[in-house]
C-alpha cells in the first residue's frame, strides 16, 4: 500500500533510521564492548587491513545491528547485511563471499540459524580468506580453492548457546556480549531521541518511559513513539500522568510487561503449579514458538526476579507470585 508523500506515517522509517546511532559518541552505554572494539578497527587501520571477525550477542534490540553499522562506518567499510535464515544453501554462502568488495563488513544477523553444512563452508573463508568449492560429481569431482577479497565478520544472535564451538572459536576480534541497559542509560537514550524527533519531554515524562522500556532500547524508542502519538491525538502536551494514560491503553504496565507475560506468568502458575516446566511444554501451551519464549519473553521475567530457570524447567518465583496478585 503507498501512502502520499505528504502523510506523515510515510516518514516513519526515515525517523526509525534516524533514530539508530551513527556515531559511536551517539552509542549509549556498552563502555567496555565500545572501548574493545574500536581498539580493534583502530589497529586494523593502521596496519592498512582489515579486523578479525567480531561476534556480538544478547536479547533483541539492545544493538547489536548498530554495532555492525558502526564498525563499518569507522572502517569506512561497505557493508553486506544478511542472516543466517537466509543462507540456505552452499550457494548462496559462495555468490555471497565472492561477490564481496574487498575489505567489505559482511554483517550475519541471527548467525546461530546457519546449518552445520554453511557453517562447515565458512571455516576456511573464515580462516584464510579461502572457498573450497566442489565442481562436478562423482569419482570425477574436484575441490578448487577460491580465494576471496579480505574481509571482516560481524555476526549478531540472540542464542549463543546454539552456535557451534567451532564457529565460535573463529571470532578472533572477540565475543561480547550486550545486556540489558540501565536506567541512566535508558534516560539518555530517550532523551537523545526525543531531541531528534523534535519533542518537548519533562523528566518525569522520560523516567516513566524509561521504566517501561524492558531495559531495551528498542522498546524505549518505540514506546517514546507511541506516547507521542497519543499526545498529538489527544492534543495533550507530553507529561508523566499522559504516559501512564498511554501505557494503559497499551496495556503495558509500570515494569514494562504487556498481556503476552502476564500470560505466561499465569500459565506457569495455573496450569503448571507454579513450576518447573519445560519450555517446549509452555510454548505450546501458550500457542508460542519456544524460541520466541525462550529469547523474548524469558530474559526480561529473569531479570526482574519473577521466574528462575533450573535444570528442570522454568519456576515461578514468591516475587512473580507477588507480581500476579497485585
Ligand atoms: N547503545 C545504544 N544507544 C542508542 N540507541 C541504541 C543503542 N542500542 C540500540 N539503540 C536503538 O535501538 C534500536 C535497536 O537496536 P538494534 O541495533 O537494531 O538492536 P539488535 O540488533 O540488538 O536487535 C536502534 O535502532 C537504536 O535506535
Ligand atoms: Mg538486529
Amino acid at each position: 500500500m503507498s501512502r502520499p508523500a505528504d502523510d506523515p506515517a510515510s516518514l516513519l522509517p526515515v525517523l526509525d533510521a534516524a533514530l539508530r546511532p551513527s556515531k559511536w559518541d551517539d552509542y549509549v552505554g556498552q563502555k567496555q564492548i565500545k572501548a574493545n572494539v574500536r581498539i580493534a578497527i583502530d589497529a586494523a587501520k593502521k596496519r592498512g587491513g582489515m579486523p578479525e571477525h567480531i561476534l556480538f550477542y544478547g536479547p533483541p534490540g539492545v544493538g547489536k545491528t548498530t554495532l555492525a553499522y558502526l564498525v563499518a562506518a569507522t572502517l569506512e567499510s561497505p557493508l553486506k547485511s544478511t542472516s543466517g535464515v537466509a543462507i540456505e544453501r552452499a550457494g548462496d554462502l559462495a555468490a555471497i563471499l565472492t561477490n564481496l568488495e574487498p575489505n567489505t563488513v559482511l554483517f550475519i544477523d541471527e548467525i546461530h540459524r546457519l546449518s552445520h553444512k554453511i557453517e562447515e563452508l565458512l571455516y576456511p573463508a573464515l580462516e584464510s580468506g579461502h572457498l573450497d568449492i566442489i565442481l562436478g560429481k562423482g569419482p570425477s569431482a574436484r575441490t578448487v580453492e577460491l580465494a576471496l577479497p579480505p574481509f571482516t565478520l560481524v555476526g549478531a544472535t540472540t542464542r549463543i548457546a546454539s552456535l557451534s564451538g567451532p564457529l565460535r572459536s573463529r571470532f578472533g576480534g572477540g565475543t561480547y556480549q550486550l545486556d540489558f541497559y540501565g536506567d541512566d542509560d535508558l534516560r539518555d537514550i530517550i532523551r537523545r531521541s526525543a531531541e531528534l524527533l523534535g519533542l518537548d519531554a519533562p523528566a518525569d515524562v522520560i523516567e516513566s518511559i524509561a521504566a517501561r522500556s524492558r531495559a531495551t532500547p528498542r522498546v524505549a524508542n518505540a514506546l517514546l513513539k507511541r506516547v507521542r502519538d497519543f499526545s498529538e491525538v489527544h492534543e495533550r502536551p507530553l507529561s508523566a500522568a499522559l504516559t501512564e494514560e498511554a501505557c494503559k491503553l497499551f496495556g503495558i504496565d509500570e515494569l514494562g510487561l504487556t498481556k503476552d507475560d502476564r500470560r505466561y506468568l499465569e500459565m506457569l502458575l495455573t496450569s503448571f503449579h507454579g513450576g518447573p516446566a519445560g519450555v517446549r511444554a509452555l510454548a505450546s501451551a501458550l500457542h508460542e514458538d519456544p524460541d520466541t519464549i525462550e529469547n523474548v519473553y524469558e530474559p526480561y521475567l529473569l531479570r526482574l526476579g519473577l521466574i528462575e530457570r533450573s535444570l528442570r524447567g522454568r519456576i515461578l518465583t514468591d516475587k512473580g507470585r507477588a507480581y500476579l496478585q497485585s
